[in-house]
């Protein structure tokens, strides 16, 4: 049968898409160097750059190379980095005692950094996982997560990397009432110019698999529900926004980022706080190895998946490619 009326369209989106001049005049979210925070794993050693194997182009880096890697990101134009340290299994104990060792790894590596790039901005993660025996980001007896008694050993770490000069401490633990404990303990020691990144809504993800690899920071037994959010849920998140806001946080973080566009988009219309997203280890991880087999163009597929990020209502992105997208934009 045919059929050719011809359309009278008033509206055509088409020419808004017509050429790459108009295209770059109605795009609505870009990203810049300023929107990226680059996660870097530190160890013991000199001259060392170990790589990850699940995290293709990532490696442990001794601090000397740590160095080197933050002036290039501070180069690029990225205005901060995160840093996780790979603890040797000797210096663990259930009661993660070498996170506030004032010379462990993870303090001389933001002395260092604080020396050699002092415009950068060091962030610091505070939770019990990758220095305890048991592999979990809280104190545990009998099985069992303990949250007030996990709040002092918190405090401690916080206190002995803001002393390091850590700017912004980030306990991506998710213990109850770890944000206004640490706020207090920061302000009670001089530092209440330091800010606090909260990981808000941080879920227990399949998507961590790479970063516990590098950190050998696996749970010994059980899992990290009973503390880390589950999937499902979206208001729970609001919940604990508003709660980390009213204890004092500076910027409020959803993990991981892909997966739960709608809870970074959420956050952003309901609270004021600027919001930060983990694009994390396993969504890295998933779009390089993709890429490796030539089933997918990766840089295309990361920055789209960072523009995402970015749309859903992210100010900031934590991601390992910071720096290639950087380099892409
Ligand atoms: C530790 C911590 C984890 C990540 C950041 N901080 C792992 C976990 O909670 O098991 C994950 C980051 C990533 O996967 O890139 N509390």
């Amino acid at each position: 049968m045919k059929y050719d009326v011809k359309p009278v369209l008033r509206s055509r989106p088409r020419r808004n898409r017509s050429t790459e001049s108009v295209r770059q005049m109605v795009r609505e979210t870009v990203l810049l160097p300023s929107n990226f925070i680059l996660p870097l794993f530190v160890c013991e050693g000199k001259g060392i750059a170990e790589p990850i194997k699940s995290m293709p182009g990532q490696a442990r880096l001794s601090v000397d190379r740590l160095v080197v890697k933050a002036k290039e990101a501070r180069a690029a134009g990225i205005p901060a980095i995160a840093l996780f340290p790979k603890i040797d299994d000797a210096k663990k104990d259930s009661f993660a005692k070498e996170s506030f060792n004032r010379d462990g790894l993870l303090p001389r590596a933001i002395r260092e950094l604080k020396n050699a790039v002092p415009e950068l901005t060091v962030i610091s993660d505070v939770a019990m996982d990758p220095y305890s025996t048991d592999g979990h980001d809280g104190l545990v007896r009998d099985g069992k997560i303990l949250n007030d008694e996990t709040l002092p050993i918190l405090a401690q770490m916080a206190l002995c990397q803001a002393e390091a000069g850590a700017d912004w401490i980030a306990p991506s633990d998710m213990m109850d009432g770890r944000v206004g404990y640490l706020r207090r303990a920061l302000d009670e020691n001089g530092y209440s110019d330091r800010s606090i990144l909260a990981y808000t809504a941080k879920y227990a993800s399949a998507f961590y698999g790479p970063f516990r690899e590098a950190l050998d920071s696996a749970p010994k037994a059980g899992d990290k529900k009973t503390y880390q959010m589950d999937p499902g849920n979206r208001r729970e998140a609001l919940r604990e926004a508003l709660l980390d806001a009213k204890e004092g946080a500076d910027i409020l973080m959803v993990k991981p980022a892909l997966a739960y566009l709608d809870v970074i988009s959420e956050l952003r219309r309901q609270t004021t706080l600027p919001i930060a997203a983990y694009q994390v280890s396993g969504e890295y991880a998933m779009i390089m190895a993709a890429a490796e087999k030539g089933w997918i163009d990766g840089p295309r597929a990361m920055m789209e998946s960072l523009i995402g990020i970015r749309r859903a209502g992210a100010s900031m992105i934590l991601s390992y490619y910071a720096l290639e997208a950087v380099k892409n934009l």
